[in-house]
């Protein structure tokens, strides 16, 4: 396991059968409590980018408003807030996404990317890859060029990298456990 790995998952607390029987709980919590696990996670989340002309963060309600609001500072870029519905107070675009069971709709503010603009997408984990798919559209519609999607957590049973990867946009995570 590398250093960067050992860092990560240790600083992870998996917890059983939360929030139903038979899942296992990737709980980053601990890891955002614990300074040197907290920047590492940001500082490797960021590196490629450093220099590269991102303007902007996308980060998507709740946890990947932690992480991206991290990132967007270190990469002096601005952060845009994708929120569950009914959250945001100015005109917004709005998209369905699928849920393990169900779909729910997340949205952005109309002005919030202007077209052109180079956007990282961030969160801490890409499960089904529902959240994610649903978050890249939006940006699009609005003409934003999607430069990646990062996320510390990677569960690739899943398969969500491939949703994503099918829109063309590449997909960096850091860490993954298999078997999720
Ligand atoms: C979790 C996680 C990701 C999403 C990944 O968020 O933070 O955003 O699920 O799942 P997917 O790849 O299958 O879409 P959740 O919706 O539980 O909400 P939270 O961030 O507000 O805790
Ligand atoms: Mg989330």
């Amino acid at each position: 396991m590398s250093e960067l790995v050992e860092t990560l998952k240790s600083a992870i607390r998996t917890i059983e059968d939360y929030p139903k029987p038979g899942i296992l709980f990737r709980d980053i919590t601990t890891l955002l409590g614990q300074p040197r696990a907290f920047r590492r996670a940001v500082d490797e989340l960021v590196h490629p980018y450093a220099g590269d002309g991102i303007h902007k963060i996308a980060g998507m309600e709740a946890r990947g408003f932690i992480l991206g609001g991290a990132v967007a500072h270190q990469l002096s870029a601005g952060f845009v807030p994708i929120r569950k519905k009914g959250k945001l107070p100015h005109e917004v675009v709005s998209i369905a996404y699928s849920l393990e069971y169900g779909v729910d709709e997340m949205e952005m503010h109309k002005d919030a990317i202007q077209p052109g603009e180079r956007v990282l997408l961030v969160d801490d984990l890409i499960a089904t890859g529902g959240t994610a798919e649903g978050a890249v559209k939006l940006l699009k519609q609005m003409g934003a060029e999607v430069v990646a999607a990062c996320f510390v957590i990677d569960l690739p049973d899943l398969g969500g990298r491939r949703k994503i990867e099918a829109l063309d946009v590449p997909v960096r995570t850091l860490i993954s456990y298999e078997g999720h």
